[in-house]
């Protein structure tokens, strides 16, 4: 039971598109709000119409979005917010650097790999991006004919291709409770 004396800390979830990274951080910050807690998700799409606007998919812009929103997540954390973060973000330094920069201000900070492999996500398709990318019409796709680094040692590696949200959740929310977090 979370009351106002739980630190902020910030939890990323990186995974393929469709992995079920946004899916699951809206079902736990609505439970988290519910037992009053101060909850923001900084979902990847909305960040760059706004913070991110007019940085593409190169190795370099990617970058510096999942820093952009690193700095954001932390700021908010260090002021006790619990801070949900569903960005692929598929490269382990830029993930990296964003740990460091929490560990180097105290604030908590937990991986969350959303470990759906491509197959399912590219049946999933929600946004339609492995159909474009099959016709030829995007390209630069995570996990397809763009990098994505898994995280060799996540604090929790959750495998939504066999559970159902509820239950994906729920292992998040133990973790967070295990952590003193929730
Ligand atoms: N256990 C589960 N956890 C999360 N999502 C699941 C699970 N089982 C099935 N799904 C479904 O998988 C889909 C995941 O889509 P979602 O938009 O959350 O992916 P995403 O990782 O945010 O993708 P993107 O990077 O493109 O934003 C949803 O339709 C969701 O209902
Ligand atoms: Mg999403």
């Amino acid at each position: 039971m979370s009351d106002e004396k739980t630190p902020g800390a910030t939890v990323w979830l990186t995974g393929l598109p469709s992995a079920g990274k946004t899916t699951l951080a809206n079902e736990l910050a609505g439970r988290l709000r519910a037992e009053g807690r101060r909850t923001e998700v900084l979902d990847g799409d909305e960040i760059r119409e706004f913070l991110s606007a007019g940085l593409g998919f190169s190795r370099e812009d990617r970058h510096t979005n999942v820093q952009r929103i690193g700095f954001v997540a932390e700021l908010l954390a260090r002021n006790g917010v619990l801070v949900l973060v569903p960005v692929i973000a598929p490269f382990a330094d830029s993930r990296e650097a964003v740990r460091k920069r929490h560990q180097s201000q105290g604030t908590g900070y937990l991986e969350i790999h959303v470990a759906t492999p491509v197959e399912v996500c590219s049946v999933r398709d929600v946004k339609g991006l492995y159909a474009k990318q099959a016709a030829g019409e995007i390209s630069g796709l995570t996990g397809v004919d763009d990098p994505y680094e898994a995280p060799v040692s996540p604090d929790l590696r959750i495998a939504s291709h066999t559970q159902s949200v509820p239950e994906s959740a729920a292992d998040l929310y133990a973790l967070l409770t295990e952590r003193g977090l929730a």
